[in-house]
């Protein structure tokens, strides 16, 4: 069982288009969806579950789709705060969260504080998060920190400076919606991740798809960089 997943919770837009509906109900049913897939990773023994929710591209979308989605993460977060502690879900976020509008970030900023204390599944919600921003937003951090010390930076340097040091790598990057990329996700920590592609639409990412994730998962044989295990 992997103790970390990731997900690329991609294919509302086409789940909806196909429907006939606006994209913005895509992103409904994508909410409700999240709440779903945390509740059966943490009925599994996942421990972190990370969720790219908002990359720093996709500001580039048509404002409306933009304020729909912060709309809709801003109201779920309110509405699920009670589930979340009740189920001892704790919540955390990573990404350029100053950038998101107030609403947004002081419902975020309430459920953090609200859940911090709860020992069960953390969910992490990437949002204006971008990989690149990430490792960037590190090195400007390690850089004030150095001032003028002109020793090699170790990798553990950058990872102290990443926006939560605590979170582990994942072992396991699950990518609905089909495309084969990572679209600016984790680039640090999924160096050595294994790779799940599925075509359904995250709407359509239940519990079943979850077990088959983690199954193919199991089946995998992870060298790193080492010879096959005898
Ligand atoms: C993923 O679904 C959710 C976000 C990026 C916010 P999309 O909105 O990218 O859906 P598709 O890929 O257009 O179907
Ligand atoms: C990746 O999906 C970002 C999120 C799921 C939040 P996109 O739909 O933005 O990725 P591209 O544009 O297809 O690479
Ligand atoms: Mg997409």
């Amino acid at each position: 069982m992997p103790q970390h997943i990731a997900i690329i919770m991609d294919g509302n837009g086409r789940w909806a288009t196909e429907r006939g509906l606006p994209r913005s109900e895509g992103h409904r049913a994508g909410a409700r969806q999240l709440a779903t897939v945390a509740d059966a990773a943490a009925r599994l023994g996942v421990q972190y579950l990370t969720l790219y929710a908002f990359s720093t591209e996709n500001w580039r979308r048509p404002i409306a789709e933009v304020t729909a989605l912060m709309g809709l993460l801003r109201e779920f977060v309110d509405e699920r705060l009670p589930e979340l502690v009740e189920r001892n879900i704790r919540l955390w976020t990573i990404g350029r969260t100053d950038d998101l509008p107030a609403p947004t970030r002081n419902a975020l900023r309430k459920a953090i504080e609200a859940t911090s204390h709860n020992t069960g599944i953390t969910v992490t919600l990437a949002l204006s998060y971008g990989g690149r921003a990430e490792i960037a937003d590190a090195v400007t951090r390690l850089l004030a920190e150095r001032a003028g010390d002109t020793r090699p930076v170790t990798e553990d340097d950058i990872r102290r400076h990443l926006y939560h040091p605590d979170l582990p790598d994942p072992e396991l990057m699950i990518r609905t919606g089909g495309e084969h990329r990572l679209s600016n996700f984790l680039l640090w920590q999924l160096s050595y991740a294994e790779l799940y592609v599925t075509p359904v639409y995250w709407p359509d990412f239940g519990e079943q798809q979850l077990r088959e994730a983690i199954d193919a998962f199991s089946r995998r044989e992870r060298r790193f960089g080492n010879v096959p295990a005898k």
